[in-house]
């Protein structure tokens, strides 16, 4: 059966800045387009959840009171757009499917998209006219019930799906983030999955620990900050060869901060030794780290070289081919 609506998201990869972003430096963002959360809505007689991906099922009562984050999600959603488009306050008898390609807890954006693609079959449904800025609101006000204090990076690349460089403004407290849009030359990326991450708050704590305690943790942030500032230029570029040389040293100041992990450091120095023979141009982890995805920067012919470098990665990663 074809749904009434059905609206989508895409995944997200931090290509840099990730946990300095926090601290106000600026970070880079790319959509990943082919991997989508899509929520639909079919007619139903009263509310009802389902994501079989995670084998949820909820229906009118259970969906109402429960506190499972797509139930709440579905909840807010609709409280939104009664307080702001005058819609009624209960939810609407639709059976709410959700779907999902993004990897949980990969750093892969997967909660945020669920969260942007709800919005936007709201906003079809009530047929309201909503902006990128307010679909990006609601994502980071719900990063905030699950992440703590995310820094919004993930919202932005999500709701506009597009690349972009993201920084926040420390010192002009309540000021919007400053987000600018990147028209990048293209390149080829391969992604290698390590397993689920720990918890996005987590990772984001222990970086908080160290910042406080350890002089050095300050100097790597401010570091990854000058790393960005130089990949974008390099990006903008086309200079592949730099910009792998700015991931590479990007993950090393991740790791120094202590949210690396074996898995993704073996990746890493993997990835490192085809450098040398003209395959990849570096690589790094991607997202709060403690476990989840690392890429690693293809050079031209990618499908050439894609094939030495899961060769040599094999089999320790879930290869998420773009
Ligand atoms: O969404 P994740 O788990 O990939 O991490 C987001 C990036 C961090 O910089 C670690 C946190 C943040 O809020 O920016």
């Amino acid at each position: 059966m074809e749904p009434l609506w059905r609206e989508s998201a895409p995944g997200k990869l931090i290509l840099m800045g990730e946990h300095a972003v926090v601290y106000g430096e600026p970070g880079l963002a790319i959509p990943l387009s082919q991997l989508r959360a899509s929520v639909s809505f079919y007619p139903a007689e009263s509310p009802r959840l389902e994501a079989p991906d995670l084998d949820l099922f909820l229906d009118s009562a259970d969906l109402i009171t429960s506190e499972h984050p797509l139930a709440l999600t579905l909840q807010r959603a609709c409280y939104y757009f009664s307080v702001h488009y005058q819609t009624p306050t209960h939810l609407p008898a639709l059976c709410y499917q959700i779907q999902s390609d993004i990897p949980v807890k990969r750093g892969m954006g997967s909660g945020t998209a669920i969260s942007c693609a709800i919005f936007k079959a709201f906003a079809a449904y009530y047929q309201c006219k909503v902006s990128l800025d307010e679909v990006q609101s609601f994502a980071q006000q719900m990063d905030q019930v699950y992440h703590g204090q995310p820094s919004g990076i993930d919202a932005a690349v999500i709701a506009h799906e597009r690349p972009l460089r993201f920084q926040r403004l420390l010192a002009h407290g309540g000021e919007p983030p400053q987000i600018t849009f990147l028209a990048l030359c293209p390149f080829s990326l391969l992604i290698a999955d390590t397993g689920p991450a720990r918890p996005t708050a987590e990772a984001v704590a222990l970086v908080a620990q160290a910042y406080q305690k350890d002089p050095k943790a300050a100097v790597m942030i401010r570091r990854i900050g000058e790393l960005v500032k130089a990949a974008e230029a390099a990006l903008m570029a086309g200079d592949m060869t730099s910009l792998g040389a700015l991931l590479y040293e990007n993950h090393q100041c991740l790791q120094a901060l202590g949210v690396s992990t074996p898995a993704l450091d073996y990746l890493v120095a993997g990835a490192q030794v085809l450098r040398s023979q003209g395959v990849v141009a570096g690589a790094k982890l991607s997202g709060a780290g403690l476990g989840g995805v690392c890429f690693a920067l293809l050079y031209p012919p990618e499908a050439l070289h894609r094939e030495q470098l899961i060769s040599c990665w094999a089999p320790t990663a879930q290869h998420i081919y773009l």
